[in-house]
């Protein structure tokens, strides 16, 4: 070889190696939340040298202050993160969990029927609440910064307040009559016995106090000493549970995630005690046969309704609290198992959910909150947080600041007795002490040899199906702009609907889906808020995209 073509090919070899060595990071930063202040703070904090996962901590936290229908540091949430430097994929449970005392009849009256107010509203409702505990593991864990310096911005924002917007308000005036209960609720939310109007400063004293002591003690900060005895006293003064033992026990877990797979593809996702990723997984494996995007319309949304039904049956039967139930997670997330399930569609015909034998419904949802980040090192998250519903059990604790989740009401409190989204469980998801109740909440990523999505919803048991039909859409080719805008449909087995958003079927997709067995039900609400991020390896450039519907979010690359 001579020397100048030798000269020629180091230069052609290195230009590869350099252009590739450029790819594989993203060029920028991207985030994606359902509120601005809490998109701002997770920029500021990778300005100031942290991570994705130290800019998740800043996220969470300001969420918990200024979207506090949703998430907050009294609830739990499921981070799912992808480190860049070892590729390891992980997901950091921070579900609550059934206090010591709770007992699988503990909201039942004397005849035996569910007490609704109590499963749902003031402080014998909230789980021992696990958001602290993992934002204080991701800092110990994987971040750079001081989880001190994470916290900051959701500091400033409880204390300095933030404007009041039209989504919190209609919280409020839906809950009024709960948080009347409370002076420590209205106190915030009902300042002078009256629902706050947009731009009104929502200001947290107590809050920001709580969030100064977890900044200087760690988690020990909320679930020892002065708050944690704080907690237990206001809950136990209004009928709750809760035990000092109970806040210290707390415990955050390190859960491998579902891995599966989707046109080459491969699905990182939430494992229980999330029904999500398995349920996803299901679904996908069923629809892989097909070339969905090649095929009349009606036909693809009666495949993917039908695929739904069938793995919302296996939730309803199947899924519960790992460590406290077996789950045949293998099996249900199983080429050949979906190979079975797909051979009993018919491509002609609707299969009445009746004649598929299993149990229950699943829920709804009224509010959660979702996020997604993605950082210019390629490390990951997609978090999904919660209460569970709107500004959740109604009871902030005196003296903390603190809105306690009404997530027990997760759990079946009777076999066959639905819950607030309308949820039948049975045994595995029946209340006992320490367990965590099951959820819905689905963080994935999606990555693909050349790109890769981050996404996630709230909605309920509608998440599953608005993340299947966002990564189908990735799949398709589409920007993330799209995959948070579609609009969305579900099927739950039961009831044996298909369920809609307005815009989602034309007058003659729903006659052709009604003519092949399918009740259709139109809503006129809007669902999810789905929050994703999206890196084009080949080019390194990033997007984010927040769900339109709502108008608080923030999508920014920086
Ligand atoms: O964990 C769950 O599945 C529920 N607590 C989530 C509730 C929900 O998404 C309500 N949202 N819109």
């Amino acid at each position: 070889m001579t020397t100048t073509l030798k000269n020629t090919l180091l230069f052609f070899l290195l230009t590869i190696g350099c252009s590739l060595q450029a790819a594989e990071k993203p060029q920028k930063a991207a985030i994606a939340s359902a509120h601005f202040m809490a998109t701002e703070a997770g920029h500021r904090i990778l300005a100031q040298g942290g991570n994705a996962f130290d800019a998740a901590i800043a996220v969470s936290s300001t969420l918990a202050v200024v979207e506090q229908h949703s998430s907050g540091i009294g609830g739990g949430a499921f981070w799912l993160l992808h480190r860049a430097s070892d590729g390891k994929n992980v997901m950091i449970d921070g579900r609550e969990m059934a206090p010591s005392k709770a007992h699988k009849d503990m909201y039942l009256d004397e005849k035996g029927e569910v007490n609704r107010d109590l499963a749902l509203h003031g402080p014998l409702s909230a789980a021992i609440p696990g958001e602290i505990a993992g934002l204080d593991h991701l800092a110990q864990h994987y971040g750079k910064l001081p989880l001190s310096a994470s916290l900051q911005p959701a500091i400033e924002a409880a204390e300095n307040g933030f404007p009041a917007y039209a989504r919190i308000i209609r919280h409020i005036e839906r809950k009024k009559k709960i948080l009347q209960r409370y002076p420590a609720s209205m106190a915030i939310y009902l300042p002078n016995g009256k629902v706050p109007e947009v731009g009104d400063l929502i200001i947290q004293k107590d809050l920001a106090k709580t969030l100064k002591a977890v900044a200087k003690k760690g988690r020990k900060g909320f679930y020892e000493g002065k708050v944690a005895k704080k907690l237990v006293k206001a809950n136990n003064a209004d009928g709750g549970i809760w035990t000092l033992e109970d806040l210290k026990n707390y415990k955050v877990l390190e859960r491998e995630p579902i891995y599966s797979e989707y046109n080459g593809k491969k699905l990182i996702t939430a494992s229980p005690p999330s029904s999500g990723g398995i349920a996803i997984a299901t679904i996908l494996n069923i629809l892989s046969a097909w070339d969905l995007n090649s095929m009349d319309v009606s036909k693809r949304v009666h495949l993917i309704a039908e695929a739904m039904r069938r793995a919302y049956r296996d939730r309803s039967i199947y899924l519960g609290d790992s460590d406290y139930v077996d789950i045949p997670s293998k099996l249900l997330t199983h080429p050949y198992y979906a190979e079975g399930l797909r051979a009993s569609i018919s491509e002609i015909q609707a299969t009445p959910s009746a004649i598929l034998p299993g149990i229950g419904e699943s829920p709804k949802g009224t509010d959660t909150t979702h996020f997604s980040i993605i950082d210019t090192e390629g490390n990951m998250v997609s978090a999904t947080l919660t209460v569970n519903t709107g500004l959740a059990s109604g009871f902030i604790a005196a003296g903390t600041g603190v809105l306690l989740n009404n997530e027990m009401d997760d759990f079946s409190a009777k076999p066959g007795e639905p819950n607030a989204y309308g949820l039948v469980g049975d045994q595995a998801n029946a209340i006992e002490p320490g367990k965590r109740p099951l959820s819905s909440m689905s963080p994935t990523i999606v990555i693909g040899d050349d790109e890769v999505a981050v996404l996630g919803t709230p909605g309920g048991s509608r998440i599953i199906t608005m993340v299947l039909l966002g990564i189908l859409d990735f799949d398709a080719g589409n920007p993330p702009a799209s995959w948070v805008a579609l609009p969305r449909f579900h099927h739950q087995y039961l009831p044996d609907k298909i369920y809609a958003e307005k815009d989602a079927f034309t007058p003659e997709m729903i006659a052709a889906l009604e003519k092949l067995g399918h009740t259709v039900q139109v809503h006129n609400g809007k669902w999810g808020n789905m929050h994703a991020v999206h890196w084009d390896k080949k080019t390194g450039t990033v997007q984010a995209a927040s769900d339109p519907r709502n108008p608080m979010a923030k999508a920014e690359v920086k």
